[in-house]
Order: structure tokens, then sequence, then C-alpha cells
């Protein structure tokens, strides 16, 4: 079991987290919060004292005013996403600031539904025909944008503990219902990506966002937890980190100004016809990164434990269901560590984080339940509580070649597992349970990975989940400077243009090792969503760069 070999990470293992329900909001937010608020239309309230301190005094004697203070607004989630769902707001004041999903007259009054996307829920809004501004409720259609007064009540429907009864609507921003893309009825996945600016406005998009972002929350808060430092690898990058020559150029060669687009023959090129490079912006080719462990690894062998999350770029053109071009890349480096402590802390961080979601993100991931995969909340219970399966490249193998099963892709020692065999290994062979493969051979992995004895094979790891497949690849890296040196040679990569990182070899070399989690990814995993173009705000993939 890869947790076992490094007590370090479960030693060190997730404090308890605070209770997912929230105590009633009200403690939190003193009531005074709840006074009657300002109405002006789309105004944050700010601190009224911050308002009337004396106006400061520029040395030309124009009087300034201070800024007021910041003060959290109250959004639909403090209000409802309580215990008591609402219950001890009843008899308080309220505005709602949110956008309509739906408005249902009825003969004396009219539900309005309004959603500010701190949560899933709605708040459910009833007006009568004394409502001021009922005038307005032919402008009170989905899409628009409203700010809603009143007093919290309990409510009478069984879908919710408290509704809001309004006393005054202001609509903000008109939606013209006639062609408003986003309808009550469920559009599909595919059609939304059409509408990819607006369908955060759906119930799916906003729990992915929000999802999402509780991730990025809980990936910090991890590796800050465990002293790592947090490190800003490059964007534009002259070198590749996977070798694998699936780059994109950066480059100002291809001038943008004149009318029509650039002519190929205005682009500098040498004697012998090919692109004159050292005319570029940065005097020599220069890409979008594809991974930051380079630069990663250098500040690990400064200040020991790093990790990078950023976003990364890979030109390669596979229309699937896990690939992107941008895609945003969690990579931590641990330093005086062996593939043991990386497959530790790569199942720990990824224990970590499900159960935080599992504890903190419960009304969304009640709708992933229940609506995206039926049963993914006890499988992600399973992740948590259970050991994760690793075992060797050559035994993965063999399991592969025992299973009788006929796969498109030919399993031979010295191929690369393809997705049919990884998620056969993680979803038929091990059920369900994540599996760690390490130790593959060496022809099919990058150059930095450091050889084992066996002269054969490379101590790598990938991590394979159900449904997505590889979720995690790391390696230990090759911490001996003859030995990289020669693996350099072996793939035909130029020495020079590394030689800052074999300087990490010259000087003070340590054992070291790290992996690459592919964010998206993780949250397709936690959410049971299919496609990875549906996790990320605005997937940029082949033919198709749009908003
Ligand atoms: O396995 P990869 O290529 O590993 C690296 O880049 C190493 N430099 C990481 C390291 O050791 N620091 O990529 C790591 C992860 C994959 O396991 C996958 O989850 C994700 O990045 N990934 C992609 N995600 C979306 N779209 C793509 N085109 C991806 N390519 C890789
Ligand atoms: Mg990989």
């Amino acid at each position: 079991m890869a947790a076992a070999a490094a007590s370090r990470f479960l030693r060190l293992a997730p404090r308890r987290l605070p209770s997912p329900k929230r105590s009633s909001p009200l403690a939190a937010l003193s009531l005074p919060q709840l006074a009657p608020l300002s109405t002006t239309p789309g105004r944050r309230r700010f601190c009224a004292a911050a308002q009337a301190s004396a106006p400061a005094t520029a040395a030309a004697g124009v009087a300034g005013e201070a800024v007021g203070e910041f003060r959290k607004r109250l959004r639909v989630a403090d209000v409802k996403g309580g215990e008591d769902e609402g219950a001890a707001c009843v008899g308080k004041e309220l505005a709602v600031r949110g956008w309509v999903r739906t408005c249902r007259a009825q003969r004396t009054v009219t539900f309005v539904e309004v959603n500010d996307g701190s949560c899933l829920s709605n708040m459910q809004c009833v007006l009568t025909p004394d409502t001021e501004g009922y005038d307005q409720i032919d402008s009170i259609t989905t899409g628009a944008s409203v700010l809603v007064e009143g007093v919290v009540a309990s409510s009478q429907g069984g879908k919710q503990k408290v509704e809001l009864k309004v006393s005054k609507i202001t609509v903000i921003g008109k939606s013209d219902p006639t062609s408003f893309p986003i309808q009550k009825k469920r559009a599909s996945r595919e059609f939304l990506r059409t509408v990819a600016h607006l369908r955060p406005r759906t119930n799916t998009f906003g729990a992915v966002a929000r999802v999402r972002n509780a991730l990025a929350y809980a990936t910090h808060k991890f590796f800050q937890d465990n002293g790592f430092v947090w490190v800003s690898s490059p964007i534009i990058t002259a070198s590749d980190c996977e070798g694998a020559g699936e780059q994109f150029y950066v480059t100002t060669l291809i001038s943008n100004s004149g009318e029509g687009g650039c002519l190929v023959n205005d682009i500098p090129a040498t004697k012998d016809g090919r692109v004159d490079w050292s005319q570029d912006f940065f005097c020599k080719p220069a890409f979008l990164t594809v991974s930051g462990q380079l630069n990663g690894e250098t500040y690990a062998s400064a200040l020991s434990d790093i990790y990078t999350f950023g976003p990364t770029f890979r030109a390669e053109n596979s229309n699937t269901a896990r690939h992107l071009a941008e895609f945003w890349m969690i990579e931590p480096e641990l330093a005086f560590a062996d593939l043991n402590d990386d497959m530790a802390c790569a199942t720990a961080y990824l224990q970590y984080v499900v159960k935080y979601i599992l504890e903190n993100c419960k009304e969304d991931m009640d709708f992933f339940n229940t609506w995206v995969d039926k049963g993914i909340i006890d499988r992600l219970n399973d992740v948590v509580e259970k050991n994760f399966i690793h075992l060797s490249y050559s035994d993965a193998v063999e399991l592969l070649l025992g299973s009788k099963k006929n796969f498109e892709f030919p399993v031979k020692w010295g191929l690369d597992l393809q997705s049919e065999h990884e998620r056969y290994i993680t979803e038929v062979a091990f059920g369900g349970r994540p599996v760690i493969i390490r130790d593959y051979p060496k022809e099919i992995k990058a150059f930095y990975m450091r050889q084992n004895d066996d002269g054969k094979t490379v101590a790598a790891m990938d991590l394979l989940v159900p449904r997505v497949g590889e979720l995690i690849g790391g390696s230990q890296r090759e911490e001996r400077l003859d030995h990289l040196e020669a693996r350099l040679d072996e793939q035909n990569l130029n020495k020079d243009s590394y030689w800052w990182y074999l300087d990490l070899r010259r000087y003070g070399s340590v054992p070291h090792a790290g992996f690459g989690l592919g964010f998206e990814r993780l949250v397709q995993f936690v959410t049971g969503i299919d496609n990875i173009r549906d996790v990320i705000p605005f997937p940029r993939v082949p033919g198709s760069a749009e908003f």
C-alpha cells in the first residue's frame, strides 16, 4: 500500500474539517446586517462608519473621501445554507440580488425563483399586486437580473423551508425572453457549450464552478498545511518538459497588424529558408509551457517542498473527453524524497481533497449524485476510506494479458498503456479503487525520470481512477548528473538548452520526486461529469477557442 510508505503525510493528515453545514448564519453575521438595506440597485453596502470618517486632505488642498469598508454581502447561501435551512431568519428583512430562473404567475400571487450563484438553491420570492415594482412584472423573465427586498417567511411549499415575501422588486437588467438561449427545459451539454458565456447560470454549471473552486481551495490548503511553498512557474518557456513536441509557439514574428493578416513572405527567414528565430521577441523559439515541473524542481532544490498550480498547454490533436489544449495542473515537488514518498503524497492529497468536497459541498454533490452520476457519493467515500492499490507496470501487463479481454490496442511489455487498459485495471480488475502503476519501461517515459537498477525501467508512477483513467503522472527525478546527461543524449535532446536543469545536479543534488495532476480531470472525477469540456469555464480544444 502506497500510503504505508510515507507516514509523513498520514501523520500530518488532514485535521478535522469544520462541519459542512454551517451553524446559524445569523450567528456569524450579526443581526444588524439584516436591518433594512440600501435600496440603490446594484450597489454593494458599505460600512456607514467608514463613510462617515473624516475626509483625507491632499497636499494640493483637495479633500478626497475615504473609501468605505468592504463588508461581505448576505447571499442566498448564507440564509439557506445552515442546518435550519433559513428558519432562524424568519421575520428578518432581506435583499436578494440575482438572476431570475423562473417566474410563475398565479391568480393572486406570483412566484419568482431568484438565484445569486452562491448555492444551488434559489430564493423563492413571493409577489402580490401590492408589491412595489409589480408594474414591471412583464420584465421579470428568465435571465433578467433583479433586486428583491422583503421579509423572510416560512414557506408553505414542500420544496423549501423559507421564502421571501417581497415588498419591492427592481429590475436591474432585462432579458428578452424570446431570444435568451437558456430556457427552462433541460438543454443538452453539447448545446450549452455553444453558449458557454451563459451556461454558468444553469444548475449543472453553477455546481461545477463551485466544486471546482472548492477543489482549488482544498488543494492550496493541503499543501500549505503540509509546509509546501506555492511557486509560480513560467507560462512562456524555451524548453519542452515532456519532450513530446506538443507545444504552442509564442511568437511576434507573425504580425497581426497588416490588413488581412501577415504575409508568409514577411516572416523573417534564414538563407536556407527556415524561420529566423533570432529575429523573434525572445531571440529564440519560445512556447507555452506543457508543465511547470522543471522550474518547480529548481525551487524544490532550495525550499524543499513546493507546488505549482497554473495553466498548461498541449498542442496534441486529441479530440477526446479527457483532453484539453489548455488545462490547469498541480505539480508538487518534494526534495529528499523517493517514489514511495511521491505515491504517498499523491494518495494523501487526493483523499484530502475528495473528503473536503464531500464535507463542504453537500448540496452540489447531492445534485451530481441525483442528476449526473448516481452513486458518485458512495464511490468517493470509498476513495477516502479505502487504501489505494499499487502494482508494477510489468504486473499490470501480466494482469491485462491474463484478462482474456479483446482490447482495441495491443498489450505487450514495452508498449504504453492505453485508456482502455487503464480503465480495465481500475474499474474491473480492482473494482473501482484508485490504482497506482509504477516502474514503466524507460523508452516510453520522459528523460528526467530516475533509472531503476534493472536498467530497463524508470521510477515513474501513474495514478488511475475509474471513468477518467490517468489522473496523475509522476516520478522520482534523475538526480545523478551522468545518468541524466546520458538520457538527454539517448533522446536526442540538446544538453545546452538544459544547462540550468543540469546545474541542479552539479550543485547540491538531492533525491527528489513529484507529480502532476490534471485539475480538470480531478473535477471530472469528483463531479461525475463525463466530458472535460464541461468542467472548465471556456474549453480550448482542436478547432475551437471560442469566447
Ligand atoms: O502525465 P503528464 O504529462 O506529466 C507531466 O506533465 C509531468 N511533468 C508532471 C510532473 O511530474 N510534475 O501530465 C500530468 C497530468 C496527467 O496525469 C493528466 O491528468 C493531465 O496532467 N493531463 C491533461 N489533462 C487535460 N488535458 C490534457 N491534454 C492533458 N495532458 C495531461
Ligand atoms: Mg502522463
